[in-house]
């Protein structure tokens, strides 16, 4: 198996103002000093706080949350890929369940996106993942291999694709899937990205999220094609953000 360098990833969602960088800047001194080993490292703040994290994040990523599908235009509130690289940032989430939810986001929408990222020269997080009504149900991979298939950008390189497997009723809920199952899904998933990805699909990472946290991160990190965690809320605090990248010292 290809030796793939894992991915500790944050997603700060609508949280975070100046006097947060204190915790960001926690990170960035853990990273330096080694304590997330062979880990990479991104945080993920609100746009707004996107050009300073860059400044004050020396040794670790910084990326957007979302991006419009146009370079720019008459998109009012809206930011674009570019806008996110120029202001420092090297990654961007997309398709990420909120944003499918909140704002009726389609896999065309997120792959769009997606592509205008890898234009932007951004490596593109899209997220995939169930409901607790079609996990009950059986569907579970129907639904990820449907959004695989629907949402990921064409042309993309395991340098700049990261897929996250967040099941949408663990996102905030303290509740994840056994180690079985995200082993399944993340097989997979792994399985499709060699198929539609032949040559880069073994090397794109796999990050799991939802409800990761410093007391289940060895687990879910141990599992078999997981190769990071995309963390929610246990990622706003340089504490517990670190007790799960630092799984990888
Ligand atoms: P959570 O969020 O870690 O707070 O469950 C994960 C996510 O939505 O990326």
């Amino acid at each position: 198996m290809t030796d793939i360098r894992p991915l500790a990833a944050g997603n700060w969602k609508m949280n975070g103002l100046r006097a947060s960088l204190g915790e960001l800047e926690a990170i960035a001194s853990a990273v330096r000093a080694g304590e997330t080993g062979r880990a990479e490292v991104l945080i993920c703040p609100p746009a707004t706080l996107i050009a300073a994290a860059a400044q004050a994040g020396g040794g670790m990523a910084i990326g957007g949350q979302d991006c419009h599908a146009a370079a720019s235009g008459a998109h009012t509130g809206d930011i674009s890929a570019q806008m996110l690289r120029d202001a420092g940032a090297t990654y961007v989430i997309v398709g990420h369940s909120e944003r499918r939810a909140d704002h009726g986001e389609s896999d065309q929408m997120v792959r769009d996106k997606a592509e205008a990222a890898l234009r932007a020269g951004l490596t593109a997080i899209v997220c995939v993942g169930e409901t607790r009504d079609q996990r009950e149900s059986g569907q579970t991979l129907a639904v990820v291999g449907s959004q695989i298939a629907g949402s990921l950008p064409h042309d993309a390189t395991a340098a700049t694709l990261v897929v996250a497997y967040e099941p949408v009723w663990a996102i905030g809920t303290g509740l994840t899937p056994t180690a079985a199952d995200v082993a399944e899904v993340h097989a997979f998933i792994r399985h499709e990205l060699i198929d539609l990805m032949p040559g880069e699909g073994e090397k794109v990472r796999i990050l799991y999220g939802g409800s990761v946290k410093p007391a289940n991160a060895v687990e879910l990190m141990g599992v078999e094609n997981v190769n990071g965690a995309l963390v929610g809320g246990a990622s706003l605090t340089a504490k517990d953000f670190l007790g799960i990248a630092g799984v990888y010292k």
